[in-house]
């Protein structure tokens, strides 16, 4: 997938709670920047080379500039950390166009449940329904209180019997989200971003509740992680040629020793963009980013993570 690339600089950094800092971007001359619509990223290439995805949480309103938030992992891959250490006030990025691998379902109501810097996507989500007069809830769960960043904006957004802030400190999150749930609706979508584990509690609750798939919409910011890995070998149709992966690579890093280089994004399987067909062989899925439906057809895979359940895979390259 070819994204096009836009110089923004970094026009304000402010730190909206402990260790997350909110980063405001415009292009050069003011220029108005590709709209975008709730749930949507964008990719940003740091100077360092890495390449991150950040929810786009801003104002619409101001087609000239773009928000992310970002909360310093200092476990995570060093993209964050980056962010937070080095980038300034008005230091220059790359960034790709948006991309929503997200989006906003039309819904009688809509049950929007963050988890920490998870309130990203959702926000720009609760600034699109409280546009439109939709009817949403919004849920926000935080270790303590002075974690909720962006707890203010959404205060203006909406009216204070829609907005629930949710303290780890004083209820466990799994109790207020079964409490949250309640009977699931048709007409009600839920969607749901923070840190795996929050996630799968949320969907795992959901789903015992009896709340229909298609009616559930999460976005994950870190790697599935888990599975067992077991070499497999990947056999390129066009050329014939067989590649082998060992059980410490991934299918992208074998490819590129190989010197087939795949466009790669965020390695974790949440983007899509190293998708590549499979016309042979069943792929073990590792990512967040095919739906149930399209893993269950099994004509694709993404080589930065999921592995393969049979011992060969052949590859549309
Ligand atoms: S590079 Fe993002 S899914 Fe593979």
């Amino acid at each position: 997938m070819t994204v096009q690339s836009i110089s923004v600089r970094v026009l304000s950094k402010r730190i909206k709670a402990p260790g997350i800092a909110a980063y405001t971007l415009g292009a050069e001359g003011g220029q108005v920047l590709p709209d975008y619509a709730a749930g949507a990223h964008i990719d940003v290439k740091l100077p360092n080379g890495l390449i991150r995805q950040y929810s786009l949480c801003g104002d619409r309103a101001d087609p000239a500039t773009y928000e992310i938030g970002v909360l310093r992992d200092g476990a995570g891959r060093g993209g964050s950390a980056y962010l937070h250490d080095t980038v300034r006030e008005g230091d220059l990025l790359e960034i790709g166009e948006p991309r929503n691998l997200f989006p906003l379902t039309p819904a009688r109501h809509s049950v929007l449940l963050a988890g920490g810097i998870g309130i990203t996507p959702l926000l720009a989500m609760a600034r699109s329904l409280a546009t439109s007069g939709s009817s949403f809830e919004f849920h926000y769960f935080v270790r303590s209180e002075d974690r909720a960043a962006y707890w203010d904006t959404l205060s203006r957004l909406a009216p204070d019997e829609a907005l629930y802030l949710h303290v780890g400190e004083r209820i466990p999150a799994s109790f207020a989200v079964a409490r949250v749930l309640g009977a699931p609706s048709p007409d009600t979508h839920l969607y749901t971003c923070g840190p795996n584990p929050f996630m799968d509690a949320v969907l795992d609750l959901a789903r015992s509740a009896g709340w229909d798939a298609a009616n559930l919409h999460s976005e994950r910011f870190a790697a599935v992680t888990g599975g067992d890995d077991q070499p497999f070998e990947l056999e390129l149709a066009a050329s014939g040629k067989v590649v082998q992966v060992s059980a410490d690579q991934t299918a992208a890093e074998a490819l590129a020793l190989a010197g087939v280089r795949l466009p790669l994004s965020c390695e974790q399987g949440i983007c899509g963009t190293c998708l590549t067909t499979v016309l042979a062989g069943v792929p073990d899925h590792r990512d967040s980013y095919l739906s149930e439906d399209e893993r269950l057809a099994n004509d694709c895979f993404t080589p930065c993570r999921s592995r393969a359940r049979t011992p060969r895979l052949t590859i549309n390259l």
